[in-house]
């Protein structure tokens, strides 16, 4: 019997027990917010953000990418609007001084002491992260952490332009860390402080926007197809004009059955000519685009796509746990795409105290880690126990070299999904 609802806290567990995400400084008694993550974690965060760059970046001709400094001139943030209105509502319990985001809670009773009545009125509070640059703590020196990618491609518009001459349409894309000191960070990696953005500014001609944010809009499901995400679980919103950000126009925000509902996974952002034209008044530089082979000139307009990485990656394991049952025995096991998947092979000898097999065994694991880089040795406990071991990692196939190997070449392999056995040749692995 196969499990089909997946909760967070099976999620959380299994993250943490295979080494894919812990709570950031954990041994100090954690930081909320904040998450670390381990060797199988990592794997899977790069196979998220290198297959969105082969997508987006390096299999395009119409996107160049960037990588930004996360720390900006705090004239960028004054200019993008951020230092006034990147805020979210808060609230203060009078009773038990715990603080709260306005609009994610009810706020007729405290969520923490549960006593009525106690908030005031809510405060606008701004989540950029402040620090300051250089030897002198002073207002002149303060800059921000990044709440968002996007700032530093609108600030390099013009040497992409004066640099790479793009034709028009084209984008620029950038996958960068962003900090946002949010007022409730919560559950596990879907609301973070600090959070890894995968952002691509689409330039288009004024005219031509509706167009180009259709396009993305039917573009991205070739993403959610690739995480291997089920579309049925995937919903459009169209956000009403009073819950969209400060620069946008129109905004679609592609919504997720996560384990703890429907929630945004990314969004997809009708940014204007905003961005431009504040860089424009704020430096006297032109950022107008001069057509080719013409005179017209123009201030572009702008498509975001902008995906979160951590959602990214929180939908991809949510949709992969599974639960079913071999031999009245419960298995947990994740059905990542293999692309995604952090080891592609494991290889184990059958018996550890087997010179002759862990030989053979360790010749046939250095052919596919040259072949396929991401293959794991894995000689620790029985064979049952390497296999959920290797399950609940995610990977497709366990190879496994045992005393037939050493006179007709071929090993065991093991599907990951079915759990059934093959035996095939070295060579046709
Ligand atoms: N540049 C546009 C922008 O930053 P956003 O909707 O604020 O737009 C884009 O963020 C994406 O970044 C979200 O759809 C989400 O995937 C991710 N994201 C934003 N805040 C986050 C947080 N605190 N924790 C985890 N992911 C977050």
């Amino acid at each position: 019997m196969t499990k089909n609802k997946t909760n967070l806290e099976d999620i959380v567990s299994l993250a943490k027990r295979r080494g894919f995400i812990y709570q950031g400084s954990e041994v100090y008694g954690g930081i909320s917010g904040f998450y670390d993550y381990g060797p199988f974690g990592v794997s899977l965060k790069r196979n998220i953000t290198n297959l969105w760059w082969r997508m987006f970046v390096d299999g395009r001709d119409d996107v160049f990418g960037i990588d930004a400094a996360i720390i900006m001139n705090p004239k960028v943030w004054k200019a993008s609007g951020h230092v006034d209105t990147f805020t979210d509502p808060l609230v203060e319990c009078n009773n038990c001084n715990s603080r709260f985001r306005a609009d994610k809670i009810d706020i007729s009773k405290c969520p923490n002491c549960s006593k009525l009545g106690t908030f005031g009125k809510a405060k606008m509070f701004n989540m950029m992260f402040k620090t300051n640059v250089g030897p002198i703590d002073s207002e002149d020196s303060i800059a921000y952490l990044r709440p968002e990618t996007a700032q530093g491609i609108f600030t390099n518009y013009k040497n992409i332009v004066d640099t790479i001459y793009p034709d028009m349409p084209f984008g620029v894309a950038q996958i960068g860390k962003a900090f946002r000191n949010e007022i409730s960070p919560r559950d596990f990696i879907f609301r973070v402080r600090e959070l890894e953005q995968m952002e691509i500014e689409y330039f288009v001609h004024p005219d031509d926007w509706e167009k180009s944010f259709e396009k993305w809009r039917a573009d991205i499901y070739e993403w959610f197809r690739a995480l291997g995400l089920d579309e049925a679980k995937i919903h459009e919103l169209d956000v009403p004009d009073s819950d969209r950000a400060h620069y946008s126009k129109r905004t679609i925000d592609f919504e997720y059955d996560f384990p703890i509902g429907k929630e945004e996974l990314m969004g997809l952002a009708y940014r204007t000519d905003f961005d431009l034209l504040n860089i424009q008044k704020a430096t006297g530089k032109s950022m107008e685009y001069i057509q080719k082979g013409s005179n017209n000139k123009f201030v572009p307009h702008v498509i975001e796509p902008s995906f979160g990485v951590e959602r990214a990656m929180m939908a991809v394991l949510a949709e992969a746990y599974t639960e079913d049952e071999i031999n009245g025995e419960k298995r947990i096991f994740l059905k990542l795409p293999t692309e995604l998947a952090p080891v592609k092979f494991c290889v184990s000898p059958l018996l550890k105290n087997k010179p002759e097999l862990v030989k053979k065994a360790r010749e046939i694991y250095t052919i596919l880690q040259k072949k396929y880089h991401n293959v794991m040795w894995d000689d620790n406990g029985n064979i049952g126990k390497r296999y959920r071991r290797q399950d609940e990692i995610g990977t497709p196939k366990c190879v496994v070299i045992d005393f037939d190997t050493l006179t007709d070449g071929t090993v065991t392999v093991r599907d990951r999904d079915t759990t059934k056995q093959k035996r095939l040749a070295v060579k046709d692995l």
